[in-house]
């Protein structure tokens, strides 16, 4: 009999960990209040960029991303194969680019760390650096280059999980509203709008920037808090800009499709999803500093989403002490995208009983308590 699998939530994390369970033959369901991906997962900038994204310290955070990023080029291939969709995911490498020649020795600190990790690194100066990227602004001191760092279109990928999902027969039921659990204990019992209920023996927590809403029904602390993204895009020629440029204050990324997208805001809005002029300006006086060409244009398209924060910046996944049945997998913070093939295959391995991937003693779901 194939176990009952019920999921909170259908953003990048709830999908991609219910298509790996269901690969591993459990019955698998995803409730969704709204709609799949229609949350932080769709409005993400989809870069795959541990080295440029966590630049402090090889922790278990860091750990979980690299391997996540090395899953990628299989796990993408396996969701387009099992979706029949396409979507974008580029090998580009980015640009790690700083101003000052303080900063420069900063950039040779990361580099001595992760290039214990096995990360490729050079660091690039002088003409190499616009031959490479040849619009870049002449101001730029110089940049780590990180082949390895990657980036897929993330509302495409989120459609082919969801589509990929359908083909191995997960059933997804969207707009349910209100959804509350209303038992874990004996079995699990779900409740949506107009009393519609879902049963299962297992329960998945992938609820993103609204996990905290679940910490009376399971009585643990669940500091999981909405931090919103503004963002942007421009329509600029496919190939005018070739790699991810990442700098302290924000990034760029070139899609294949000729739009380049520049984010991003850290801002605390409740759990609102719209642009303000601060916010979007923001991004349009600094990018400037990266592009000049930026100068004379205009974002043809500007967005927002609620990043999934918790209080010490490590995601909860593991089972929930007491009741084994209930795993979260939540609080992917700025790097859900990144974060999803390893978040799915290490939730179907608690499920299966295999031996628990190491990093996640530092996600415990309790450690707030
Ligand atoms: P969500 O996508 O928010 O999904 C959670 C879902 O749960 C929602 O659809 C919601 O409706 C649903 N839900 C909530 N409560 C319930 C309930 N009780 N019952 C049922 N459903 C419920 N990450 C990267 O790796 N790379 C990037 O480049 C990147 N760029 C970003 C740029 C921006 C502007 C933003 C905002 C985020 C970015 N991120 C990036 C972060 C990434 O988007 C998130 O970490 C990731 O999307 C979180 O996925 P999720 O599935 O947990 O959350
Ligand atoms: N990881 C990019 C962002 O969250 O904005």
């Amino acid at each position: 009999m194939q176990e009952k699998v019920l999921i909170l939530g259908g953003g990048v994390i709830g999908l991609a960990t219910a298509f790996e369970l269901s690969r591993r033959n459990y019955d698998v369901t995803v409730l969704e209040k709204t709609s799949c991906g229609g949350q932080a997962s769709g409005a993400a900038a989809g870069m795959l960029a541990p080295y440029s994204e966590i630049g402090e310290d090889p922790d278990d955070f860091f750990k979980l991303c690299l391997d996540s990023l090395r899953m990628y080029k299989t796990w993408q291939a396996d969701v387009k194969a099992i979706s029949k969709l396409d979507f974008e995911y580029t090998e580009s490498g980015s640009l790690h680019a700083v101003y000052h020649d303080a900063d420069v020795l900063a950039l040779e600190t990361r580099q001595s760390w992760q290039s214990e990790w096995g990360a490729e690194t050079e660091l690039i100066s002088g003409e190499r650096l616009w031959d490479m990227e040849p619009t870049l602004s002449k101001d730029i001191k110089a940049a780590m280059y990180y082949p390895e760092e990657s980036h897929v279109f993330a509302p495409d990928y989120v459609k082919a999980l969801e589509a990929a999902c359908r083909r191995n027969g997960v059933k997804i039921h969207e707009h349910l509203e209100a959804v509350e659990v209303v038992d874990f204990k004996q079995s699990i019992t779900v409740r949506a709008k107009e009393g519609k209920e879902f049963t299962g023996e297992r329960l998945i927590v992938c609820s993103g920037a609204w996990s905290n809403e679940l910490e009376d029904v399971f009585g643990i602390r669940i500091p999981v808090y909405p931090i919103r993204g503004q963002i942007c895009a421009y329509d600029v020629p496919v190939d005018q800009v070739k790699h991810i440029v990442y700098t302290s204050q924000g990034y760029l990324v070139p899609k294949g499709n000729g739009t380049l997208v520049n984010g991003a805001s850290e801002d605390i809005a409740g759990f609102k999803t719209d642009v303000t002029d601060k916010g979007i300006q923001r991004l349009t006086n600094w990018n400037k500093q990266v592009f000049p060409f930026l100068a004379d244009m205009n974002p043809f398209h500007t967005w927002a989403g609620l990043r999934p924060a918790t209080q010490d910046g490590f995601p909860l996944i593991g089972k929930l002490e007491g009741a084994s049945q209930v795993v979260f997998a939540t609080g992917h913070y700025r790097n859900g995208i990144l974060l999803s093939p390893i978040t799915a295959v290490a939730v179907a391995d608690l499920l299966d009983e295999k031996e628990a991937y190491a990093p996640l003693a530092s996600c415990k779901p309790e450690r707030f308590m």
